[in-house]
């Protein structure tokens, strides 16, 4: 796998029907034409992702998602105008002739403007959008950099776009329009109340764990290869794991460093900066699980907008609770 940021070479490879990593604000996708059958049955052969999930269309105009949707609310545009490019997916009626490997027979697609220059760039210079699920194997952390789809997927695809770092580094909030309502089937950095300051009069809310078909809900998500185990109490899982050699996730200060079972420390935000954290959280993960370690143990963020949102995906990752209080 090339490691690249030419533009040119990745657009080169889509209209060949590849497959490539995908730059985004939130984590990197693994991208391919919606046009083209064979580049989606490729997506999901080297993910290992049931059929069953559908993918999100990427866009770099508003054409764009006309030529895949249909009836789109008026909702659906002002919030595009608010929050697009950026880390919003919209579920939207698909035309018919958006192949059923990308909407798994749903009748719908999920689309959303991405916020990554070297994205726009591309999706702007090719004639189609790209479907892209996040580019890790089907239950894996989400990549954040190309280094971790290069890890992921070397011999697999043949080129990442490389644009570094993901600056978000959470998988982008999903809704649906349900009647005159809005339904959040997976929170992101935007929330309900960011929705809310652009649709004020509207009924939105959550349906993040009902379906099994949807955003995300799958218990077993993101998971590190390293048991994580999410504390309340963080001397107290310290203590009782003493002989173990462990990897720490910690947000704030550091004084856990005494303990000498500790192998390695990543700090969140030492600033107590919970967006900060959620741009580290799966980098630190991919990290602390290189490391051959017993364990990572993290402990709960405050329970706060986004911190309900980070410990959601704590929980899908971690393979134990420790529970003191
Ligand atoms: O931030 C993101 O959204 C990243 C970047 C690459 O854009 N993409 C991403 O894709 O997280 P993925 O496939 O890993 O997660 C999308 C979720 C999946 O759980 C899928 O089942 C759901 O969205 N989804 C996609 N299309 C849908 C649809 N039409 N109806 C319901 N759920 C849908
Ligand atoms: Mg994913």
């Amino acid at each position: 796998m090339i490691l690249s940021t030419s533009v040119q070479l990745a657009k080169t490879y889509l209209e060949k029907g590849g497959v490539i990593g995908l730059p985004t604000e939130t984590v990197y996708g693994l991208a391919g034409n919606i046009w083209d059958q064979e580049a989606i049955n490729k997506i999901f052969t080297i993910k290992e992702r049931p059929k069953s999930h559908p993918l999100i269309a990427h866009v770099a105009h508003w054409e764009q998602v006309e030529s895949i949707a249909t009836n789109i609310p008026a909702m659906a545009q002002l919030l595009a105008d608010k929050f697009w490019p950026g880390p919003l997916t919209m579920i939207l009626s698909a035309k018919p002739n958006v192949p059923s490997e990308a909407t798994a027979g749903l009748g719908t697609i999920a689309v959303r403007m991405p916020e990554h220059p070297l994205a726009l760039k591309l999706l702007s210079a090719l004639p189609f959008p790209l479907v892209a699920p996040s580019a890790n194997p089907f239950g894996k952390i989400s990549p954040t950099s190309a280094m971790h789809v290069f890890s992921y997927f070397k011999g697999k695809i043949p080129l990442t776009l490389d644009g570094g770092n993901c600056k978000v580094g959470l998988e982008s909030t999903i809704i649906g329009f349900k009647d005159d309502a809005v339904v959040i089937y997976r929170q992101g950095i935007i929330s309900k109340d960011d929705i809310l300051e652009v649709i004020p009069n509207t009924a939105v809310y959550y349906d993040i764990d009902n379906q099994s078909n949807y955003p995300g809900s799958h218990r077993a998500h993101y998971a590190p290869k390293t048991p994580l185990i999410i504390t309340d109490s963080l001397a107290e899982t310290l203590e009782k794991y003493d002989n173990s050699k462990i990897g720490l996730l910690v947000l704030g200060s550091d004084t856990e460093s005494t303990y000498s079972n500790i192998a390695a420390i990543r700090n969140l935000s030492k600033a107590n900066d919970l967006k900060e954290a959620a741009s580290n959280l799966y980098a630190f993960l991919h990290e602390l699980d290189s490391l051959n370690l017993d364990m990572i143990v993290a402990e709960l963020f405050p329970a706060s907008d986004l911190g309900i949102v980070l410990n959601d995906k704590l929980i899908r990752a971690s393979s134990q609770f420790d529970q003191h209080a």
